[in-house]
């Protein structure tokens, strides 16, 4: 049913989720983007974004109501006047999937508005709002943040996605208090890998989805490595591989870097704070403050409220 009024809130994910470039997707149950929308009487778009994060007001640069504005052009709407406030959960350029998160929050608001059910194009204007911020049109992280629990992009041509229900585990996350841009930490990546690293990574990620359909947590964990973009982005963190040591010292599972990064995050069935806590010593041991916090895999983006 069409509204004029609608709140949704939106996840933060982490992509590529080891060796699954562009392709796995894992959604965090938080933090989360709260993004409020309202009709308009008239054609105007207004974009207000409330807390310490900058970004574009102009609703043909912000990510979240060019979402919104290409999903009411893929339902063949005339132009629909809309109040958009977005209040970031996550800091964009972390790692985190930020932009995923406005983008699918603000399409799925205006799905709501006219009362638009059809995922496969929420989804859709969800990647043109990543376009835009990321200059790809790329899907792992808005197939995660839509659908919620781990996802494969198995088909970008026939824009297949497959879901899979995690098991319960806890994901540390550590942000080093750098931001990477998404566009350029794609920029730096080889056009053409060797034979052996594609080969570990077909290995590496067809045991990533036999773990995940066995609940096998610590599979999981001995999955997380990559050899396709890890090596050239772990270059652009300080110390990744010190935290990444810290880590697993302390017990975890698996370690890899969130997307694009910044973001580290280790995977663990338990000993969650005394990993967070080595984690952020070894960032600050590297030179750098960070935030950190401990989450669980998460469901999707969800309509909150609507009148
Ligand atoms: N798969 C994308 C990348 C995610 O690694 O560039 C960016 O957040």
């Amino acid at each position: 049913m069409a509204c004029d009024k609608v709140v949704v809130s939106s996840p933060a994910t982490i992509a590529n989720f080891g060796p699954g470039f562009d392709s796995f997707g894992l959604c965090l149950e938080s933090p989360r983007d709260r993004i409020s929308m309202r009709r308009l009487p008239n054609d105007k778009l207004e974009v207000k974004v409330i807390g310490k994060h900058k970004l574009p007001r102009d609703p043909l640069r912000n990510t979240a109501s060019y979402a919104a504005i290409k999903l009411s052009e893929l339902c063949g709407c005339e132009r629909i006047g809309f109040s958009m406030t977005i209040r970031k959960g996550m800091k964009p350029g972390s790692g985190l999937g930020s932009s995923a998160a406005s983008s699918t929050g603000g399409a799925l608001a205006m799905a709501a508005l006219l009362g638009m059910r059809k995922k496969e194009l929420i989804l859709e204007a969800a990647a043109m709002g990543e376009e835009l911020v990321a200059g790809s049109r790329h899907f792992d992280n808005v197939s995660a943040a839509l659908y919620g629990g781990f996802t494969v992009v198995s088909d970008l041509s026939t824009r297949t996605v497959i879901k899979i229900r995690p098991p319960l585990f806890q994901v540390v996350v550590v942000v080093p208090d750098i931001s990477i841009e998404t566009k350029k930490a794609r920029g730096i990546l080889p056009q053409q890998v060797p034979m052996e690293h594609a080969v570990r990574n077909i290995g590496l990620a067809s045991g990533m989805l036999h773990a995940m359909l066995k609940r096998n947590v610590r599979q999981i964990g001995a999955c997380l490595d990559d050899k396709l973009a890890l090596p050239y982005r772990a270059a652009l963190i300080p110390g990744y591989e010190r935290v990444r040591n810290a880590a697993l010292s302390a017990g975890a599972y698996g370690v890899s870097l969130g997307g694009s990064g910044p973001a580290i995050f280790a995977i663990t069935g338990g000993n969650a704070s005394k990993i967070r806590r080595s984690m952020a010593e070894a960032v600050g041991e590297a030179g750098l403050k960070s935030e950190s916090f401990v989450t669980v895999p998460g469901k999707g983006a969800r309509v909150e409220s609507r009148s």
